[in-house]
């Protein structure tokens, strides 16, 4: 039995056969619509999300499976005091895989330890959100044809911004890949990252100011100033718009630029930028559903000729 904790967790050509199935799924999706027939997700979800839960439930009702599960901590027997570990004891009796989002960082491994059942983890705390790192991977292949050769800006929330955090630790593994880190002083990027990538020797700047970085780019990861994370309302407040993405940072950018982004975005990319050919966050939300089709099939061991 295999879980998802991080996207280390599969190496580069598991990843790679991953994104073939993903990319044969978009374009025989027929094929797999009966594929998990009699199979059941469980979405354990103990903080508040749009596109992961309904991207994984879209997924599971693609290939022909059904889902049950919670979106809200409240209204499980967590809030009676029952902890991850029995609570994946009993979903394992209920669902054949289970997805399981959680405030708390390592959480999800808590439960894969206790699971009869594959977990994966839907993003614990500002840890790691393995499965939007298979979706951003996803999209920059099938938008830009590689996943190497990158010059990747990542700006905002890099401190707590747990996106981020997995997307580095995946995109380490490509041939050069140079990361600039675009971050009010507040908000950078933790030491144990830029550890780690000394010690790969992956080259990094860190800025402060997106309009000084923005030519240099092929990729221009957003992510949002996370409320949520913040211990006091007054910082949050002071950094929230810290960054606002617009037309007019947008022409100083390559043409070829792609501008992702996780989602949910509050001010960090104005709206007037959708229409930008480049703006690629709302088509990451469908890759997102294919990728995780993908993963669905390949924990469960699923094979579709
Ligand atoms: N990208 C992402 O994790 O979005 P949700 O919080 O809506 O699931």
């Amino acid at each position: 039995m295999r879980h998802l904790m991080s996207p280390l967790d599969f190496t580069v050509k598991e990843l790679s056969d991953l994104f073939d199935l993903a990319e044969d799924i978009e374009h025989n999706p027929a094929k797999y619509s009966h594929a998990c027939a009699g199979k059941k997700l469980a979405t354990c979800f103990y903080e508040p999300s749009t596109r992961t839960r309904l991207s994984f439930e879209s997924a599971m009702l693609n290939l022909g499976g059904n889902v049950i599960g919670f979106s809200d901590a409240g209204s499980s027997s967590a809030a009676k005091g029952e902890s991850v570990s029995d609570t994946i004891r009993v979903i394992s009796c209920f669902a054949d895989i289970c997805a399981m989002r959680h405030p708390k960082e390592g959480a999800p491994m808590v439960a894969a330890e206790k699971s009869g059942i594959p977990v994966i983890n839907a993003g614990d705390g500002g840890h790691q959100h393995p499965t939007q790192t298979l979706t951003d991977l996803l999209t920059i292949r099938a938008l830009k044809g590689r996943l190497d050769n990158f010059t990747i800006g990542l700006c905002g929330d890099l401190k707590f911004g747990r996106t981020v955090h997995s997307l580095i630790h995946a995109l380490v593994r490509y041939e050069n890949i140079k990361f600039i880190f675009i971050s009010p002083e507040e908000l950078r990027i933790p030491d144990y990252i830029t550890d780690m990538l000394k010690q790969r020797s992956v080259p990094y700047e860190e800025v402060i100011r997106l309009e000084d970085t923005m030519a240099d780019l092929d990729l221009l990861y957003m992510t949002r100033v996370q409320k949520e994370r913040f211990f006091n309302e007054e910082d949050y407040v002071r950094l929230k718009d810290f960054y606002i993405l617009d037309k007019t940072k947008m022409k100083l950018a390559k043409e070829d630029m792609l501008v992702l982004h996780p989602l949910p975005r509050v001010n960090e990319i104005s709206v007037e930028v959708d229409d930008d050919e480049r703006a690629a966050y709302f088509k990451q939300v469908q890759y997102g559903v294919y990728v995780r089709m993908a993963l669905i099939l390949t924990l469960l061991g699923i094979h579709v000729d």
